[in-house]
């Protein structure tokens, strides 16, 4: 039997992610799930919000189901760490980040795609009314490289401002003080660049995509944006079938509000993936939708893109929407090659939200709080159930 690493994490993570394996179970999914421990409890403790044993675990197992994390700014995360533990040099670091670099889970795929009856789909009006394209869209974010890289610096040490002189553009910030320069570096390999649109060929190549569009921005990041044009060109031409599109993060996002139904597959370094996919994401129903996985060579790990949403983590019964948890777990099962039970998931899914019958607070567009079930929301238990009904 497989076994899969469940990471429930923080807040609403330990609410959705034992939501998903029930409907696993359910599916008929044959796994057994071993608890791996990280968020913020583990911080406080052990000044490590990823242990090392779960590290370990995930590299024997090599799938992983996530929830979420909580992540807080270096100075609030250093006051609540163990007293014992604060002169020991302890940083926090976000451990979804680091998993992604540990195992250079490198390709982040999130897809979205609108179910018929989601109140919260997009809709555009036109001259007589209104209209409510299909949207299918699966953006692929370059992960552990661009401007989330990590190198960065406020008051650069001395070798590295010296060096950073050396480029004729850094003549305008000649007098600035030290103290008062701060430097995020954006840094790209074609390695990366090739991985990540070769991936998403392939993606659009198995799936019957028309289209894959880079979006970037190389007329103004040469360099590096201009890397992955350049390999996404290359790559291309291993597809002749498919078209390349080339967009502008900052038109790309105006597009999107426009014809999104005119995207199929989207790749992106990774800032710019993650703002154009959470652009996306807002389309077809925000975050109680969203879901995504981190691929690597070896390891894999799948995962809401929601946070921990702290302020609904003690309401009993929970109120929050576990579909974007549900279809990470679909792309596990993709993932694993059981395809099948994937799209029996997700065919429940579209029933259940075509029917409107059972919607949590979000897809009513109510403000969460304890009152949203005598305003006719669901709770997080009864989505599953309705889902598991629809098998
Ligand atoms: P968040 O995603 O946790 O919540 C923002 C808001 O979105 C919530 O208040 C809620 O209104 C809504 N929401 C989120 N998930 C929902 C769901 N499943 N159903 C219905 N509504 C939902 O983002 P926020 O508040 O910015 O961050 C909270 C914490 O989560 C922070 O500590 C942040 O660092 C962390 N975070 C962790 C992520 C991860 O684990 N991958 C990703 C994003 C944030
Ligand atoms: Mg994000």
């Amino acid at each position: 039997m497989r076994t899969i690493v469940k990471l429930p994490g923080d807040g609403i993570g330990k609410i959705v992610l034992p939501e998903a394996i029930k409907l696993l179970n359910a599916v008929g999914f044959e796994a057994e799930y071993v608890h791996g421990d990280i968020g913020w409890e583990f911080w406080q403790k052990e000044g490590n919000a990823l242990p090392q044993r779960t590290i370990d675990l995930l590299e024997k197992h090599k799938i992983a189901l996530f929830g979420a994390i909580t992540s807080k700014p270096k100075d609030a995360a250093a006051r609540e760490l163990d007293p014992a533990l604060r002169e020991e040099g302890y940083v926090y670091f976000s451990p979804i980040v680091g998993l992604r670099q540990h195992f250079n889970l490198d390709v982040c795929i999130r897809p979205c795609q609108s179910f018929e009856g989601n109140p919260l789909n997009f809709i555009r009006k036109t001259l007589t009314g209104y209209e409510e394209p299909h949207i299918n869209t699966v953006i692929f974010r370059q992960n552990t490289e661009g401007l989330y890289s990590g190198v960065e610096w406020t008051n650069p040490p001395a070798e590295v401002r010296e060096a950073f002189d050396t480029h004729p553009k850094m003549k305008k910030f000649a007098n600035v003080p030290n103290e008062d320069l701060a430097i995020s570096t954006r840094i790209v390999t074609r390695n990366a660049c090739h991985r990540i649109t070769k991936e998403a060929f392939e993606y659009a190549d198995k799936f019957g995509y028309k289209s894959v569009t880079v979006c970037e921005k190389p007329n103004v990041l040469r360099e590096t944006s201009g890397m992955m044009v350049e390999e996404a060109r290359k790559v291309a031409k291993e597809y002749p079938h498919i078209d390349l599109w080339e967009t502008n993060i900052d038109a790309q996002m105006m597009w999107l509000t426009k014809n999104p139904e005119n995207y199929g597959v989207i790749v992106s370094e990774n800032m710019f993936g993650d703002i154009v996919s959470d652009g996306f994401a807002g389309l077809v129903g925000g975050l109680g939708f969203a879901c995504s996985a981190n691929i690597g060579n070896e390891v894999a790990v799948f995962e809401p893109t929601h946070g921990s949403a702290p302020k609904y983590e003690k309401l009993d019964p929970p109120i929050v929407n576990p579909i974007a948890m549900f279809l990470s777990a679909c792309m596990m099962l993709d993932h694993l090659g059981e395809t099948g039970k994937a799209n029996k998931i997700r065919n429940a899914i579209a029933e259940v939200i075509k029917e409107g019958k059972v919607r949590t607070y979000d897809m009513m567009k109510l403000r969460g709080g304890p009152d949203v079930f005598e305003k006719g929301a669901c709770t997080t238990y009864e989505m599953t159930e309705a889902v598991i009904k629809k098998l």
